[in-house]
């Protein structure tokens, strides 16, 4: 029996948002969970020491959250039952590898919107005991949403929910510049965006058997104003040029596989 459930190896951003997450879930208290990173003095009642192995071999489940390039420079043993990674780049034979843990390591891509809660998450946990993949799930369905998806899908996963905060919040910049162009002062421009973009998803999801292309043409009345955006969309191919970003994206992607 380890002392502790949880384990993270590096405290950083995303180590804070899980922990946030599962505490607010009520899955662990405090005192289940444990932390090791070197500048740690205050992990808010969680124990956190600059130490590695303690924590790492002390823990039922480990959860890798230091920079990739980290995890390649350092070396510790470890007796988890389980380990979580969610380094990006790095798969899981090389982990496994490094840390001598065959079949005991799955792969999870998360993304920003953890650290609010409304994260995505992907979970590659082929060929695990399945008590330890319900456990990984539940630990990312506490900072949002998560799905079981294997690892060679992972570049496509990259290029949808890894990178695509940063596709969301390019439009939704572009619509507070096209609000101010028209007007607007810039808060309010922003704040009626960022309803807009939140209440249009909020619509796709009460309306799981409505086509989006039907969503579109709800509020497309001929003659009207809107037609005339979504043409220009249209006559420009915007649905191509965010085809081939994402293309481009899980390219990248590929090639940081194959260290490039
Ligand atoms: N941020 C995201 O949304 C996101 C999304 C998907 C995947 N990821 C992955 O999540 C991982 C963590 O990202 P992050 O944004 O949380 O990074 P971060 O904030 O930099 O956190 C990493 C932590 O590890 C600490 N650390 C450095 N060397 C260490 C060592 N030898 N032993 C233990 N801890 C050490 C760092 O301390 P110092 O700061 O003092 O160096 C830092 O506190 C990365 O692998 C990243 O690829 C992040």
């Amino acid at each position: 029996m380890k002392k502790y459930k949880l384990g993270f190896i590096g405290y950083g951003n995303m180590a804070k948002a899980i922990i946030g997450g599962i505490l607010k879930s009520g899955m662990l208290d405090k005192s289940q969970i444990a932390t090791s990173d070197p500048m740690c003095k205050d992990a808010g009642g969680i124990l956190c020491v600059d130490d590695n192995d303690y924590v790492a071999n002390n823990c039922e489940y480990l959860v890798l959250s230091v920079k990739p390039q980290v995890f390649k420079s350092i070396d510790f043993k470890c007796s988890a039952d389980c380990v979580i990674s969610i380094m990006a780049g790095i798969d899981r034979a090389y982990i496994a590898n490094k840390l001598g843990m065959q079949d005991k390591v799955i792969r999870v891509m998360p993304n920003t919107p953890a650290q609010v809660g409304k994260g995505a998450a992907a979970i590659a946990a082929e060929g695990l005991d399945k008590k330890h993949a319900d456990f990984c799930l539940a630990i990312f369905e506490s900072v949002g949403t998560a799905y079981f998806i294997p690892e060679e899908k992972f570049d496509a996963v990259t290029c949808v929910s890894g990178s695509g905060p940063a596709y969301a919040y390019y439009f939704v910049k572009a619509m507070i510049d096209g609000g101010v162009a028209n007007g607007l002062d810039k808060e309010i421009s922003k704040e009626l965006t960022i309803a807009t973009v939140i209440g249009a998803c909020e619509m796709i999801k009460a309306n799981p058997d409505t086509p989006i292309e039907q969503l579109i043409s709800n509020v497309c009345s001929k003659g009207g104003t809107t037609i005339e955006a979504v043409n220009v969309f249209e006559n420009n191919n915007t649905d191509r040029i965010i085809i081939d970003a994402m293309n481009a994206c899980r390219k990248r992607s590929e090639e940081l596989r194959a260290g490039k």
